[in-house]
């Protein structure tokens, strides 16, 4: 989501929907704003693009001088006029948005329903207002401050009120909010782009930190009232830069939201040992004697790993194909049968026809999608989301390494609803937690993947080679290499190489292999010798045990769970394919003749 404040001599209403068109891109299901003044509050909101809002709104009619704006990417309750922000209390006198999550809002809900409060919509933002309200006796730093103790999870707020008309109020934990003064007045947003026009020198917030912001002044406060110097940053960039977060591309900055997407995608599932995935609990899994794990493109990638783990942990036929292929299969499917479908965008045309017709075929369904409230999650039985944010790139990134998580989640809670934890269960969760350090240790290889890169910018083919959870790594690196750099490259199961592709290796051809899998890495390194013996220049990426002295280009993950290596490979692939096209100067963010979300079958 994406939030704005504003209050000084300007009319605000201008103000709020410029900053929310530069925060566009982190979310477009809805949009809305409240402005303020000492007559009360005045809130319009929608569901639909900001555009949609402008042309409801007559803009010149609007002179108030303070307000707040939010675009929603919706996490809890779907895209709706009462599910947008900003959210108000019963007598219209106090108004909140909120980005960010709050994980105990329905205990905090129950409680404030028991007191009198009446609720709108399904969103766990709403409790905000409200326990504003109940706290509330004059001053509303106090009330702020009683507020957020009560709240778990990851929040940024604005909250404005007709008793203080000129202010607006703001708290952060977890989720951003920068704050700042320009020439007319103060301005908060979420994000460094909404206020860069009225100043460079911002103060980006930390944790556990609250704000008051007059026409001349802003002032910071912790969390138990005391004032605090604020710290103030230099932002030496322009508008497009900061809103790729200040990286060269939206796909180089999605790479890096990984370990955070990641973090906030196992945020509330996992509790000791347990997984937590409550949905689950209305389907009945004792009859399924099959499953099909279905998606397109990356998506389809991990419907193989899912696929080979439930082969792994369950004595029943698993089974992964492409959506476009499933539909005309004649696949075997009935009420015993379970289908799971993966997508980023939740429209996939072929996705969602698949999904169509097994319901129709009588199975169950569950969706992985990152976007709440999209065509497959509608139609699914039971959706569970991915909490990546907004992927803008082309090329997936941040969904993929997401979904590759929450797959792993799901199975393991299958294998136990059918009376079957793997006995590796634990320790995969033990390294799924480390995984966003993990990531975050990966993208600081970025300058060691970017001389490998070197060698292959100027190739017309690369090889990726891999055996059994190898294999998902080795086919989503050729895919990412080929989708940004246009630089042909083939995925093969290491084994395979002798039956074919190993004609086409000749003196200086790259061969990038995995090794990571213990059982069968031995045999993959006789594979990448058989490349060498024909002058192939090798990039292998293998684990810590693998010895691989006779190897000049190794990059090495960490020690973890081989389940979960395909994770910080994908990382070290996703670089090499994001330096190779960069060095061929490619348009990585929207490579030609690919869409983001392809709707026609
Ligand atoms: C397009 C995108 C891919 C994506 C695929 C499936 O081809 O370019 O990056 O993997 O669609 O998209 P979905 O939204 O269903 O995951």
């Amino acid at each position: 989501c994406g939030i704005t404040g504003y209050t000084g001599s300007q009319e605000a209403l201008p103000v709020l929907l410029k900053g929310l068109e530069s925060l566009e891109y982190r979310g477009y299901d809805s949009a809305g704003v409240t402005l303020v003044d000492e007559n009360g509050l005045y809130t319009q909101k929608r569901k639909g693009r900001l555009a949609d809002l402008e042309k409801e709104m007559d803009i010149p009619s609007f002179h108030q001088t303070t307000g707040i704006g939010h675009t929603r990417w919706a996490t809890h309750g779907v895209p709706s006029q009462l599910n947008s922000h900003p959210h108000t209390n019963a007598s219209n006198t106090i108004s909140i948005v909120h980005n960010g999550i709050i994980e105990n809002y329905e205990p905090i809900k129950e409680e404030l329903i028991r007191q009198g409060y009446k609720f709108q919509s399904e969103t766990d933002s709403e409790v905000i207002v409200h326990l504003i309200d109940y706290y509330y006796q004059g001053d509303m730093l106090a009330a702020l401050k009683k507020t957020v103790h009560h709240l778990a999870g990851s929040f940024s707020i604005c909250v404005v009120s007709t008793d203080h008309p000129d202010e607006v109020y703001v708290a952060k934990v977890s989720s951003p909010m920068v704050i700042g003064r320009g020439k007319n007045g103060s301005y908060c947003a979420s994000d460094i782009p909404a206020i860069l026009e009225y100043t460079k020198d911002v103060v980006i917030m930390e944790d556990g930190q609250m704000a008051r912001l007059t026409p001349d002044q802003i002032e910071v406060f912790d969390f138990e009232g005391r004032p605090i110097e604020a710290k103030i940053t230099h932002i030496p960039y322009d508008l497009s830069a900061a809103q790729k977060g200040g990286f060269e591309t939206y796909m180089l900055k999605e790479i890096y939201e990984q370990p955070e997407a990641i973090r906030e995608t196992l945020r509330g599932r996992i509790s000791g040992n347990q997984i937590i995935l409550p949905k689950l609990d209305g389907l009945d899994l004792s009859a399924i004697d099959r499953i099909y794990i279905v998606g397109c493109g990356t998506a389809y990638h991990v419907g193989i790993y899912g696929s080979t783990l439930l082969q792994r942990w369950l004595p029943i036929s698993a089974i992964s194909t492409p959506a476009s292929e499933f539909r005309y299969g004649h696949p075997v499917v009935d009420e015993h049968t379970l289908c799971i479908y993966i997508s980023q965008s939740g429209e996939t045309a072929d996705t969602l026809a698949a999904l169509k017709m097994t319901n129709e075929m009588g199975a169950q369904s569950i969706a992985i999608a990152n976007v709440l409230g999209s065509s497959i999650s509608r139609l699914a039985n039971v959706t569970l989301y991915t909490c990546a944010g907004p992927e803008v790139a082309v090329a997936s990134t941040k969904a993929f390494t997401t979904q590759l998580v929450l797959i792993t989640l799901l199975i393991i809670k299958i294998a136990e609803m059918m009376g079957r934890r793997p006995q590796e269960a634990d320790a995969v969760l033990h390294d799924l937690k480390r995984m966003p350090e993990i990531v975050d240790d990966m993208l600081k290889k970025s300058d060691e993947v970017k001389e490998y890169a070197e060698l292959l910018k100027d190739q017309h083919d690369a090889y990726f080679i891999g055996r059994q959870l190898d294999y998902v790594s080795v086919l989503e690196g050729a895919l990412k290499l080929k989708e940004i750099s246009y630089v042909h490259a083939d995925a093969y199961y290491a084994g395979e190489l002798k039956h074919g592709p190993i004609a086409l290796i000749e003196q200086g051809t790259v061969v990038i292999a995995m090794a990571t899998q213990p059982e069968v890495a031995a045999k993959t390194i006789s594979n990448i010798e058989e490349t060498m013996a024909r002058g192939a220049n090798v990039i292998l990426i293998t684990n810590k045990e693998q010895p691989a002295l006779k190897f000049d280009r190794v990059m090495r993950i960490p020690e973890i769970h081989p389940t979960l290596t395909c994770i910080p490979v994908t990382i070290l692939l996703q670089l090499l394919a994001y330096h190779t096209a960069t060095e061929k100067g490619r348009d990585v963010d929207k490579p030609r003749n690919l869409a983001k979300s392809v709707t026609v079958e």
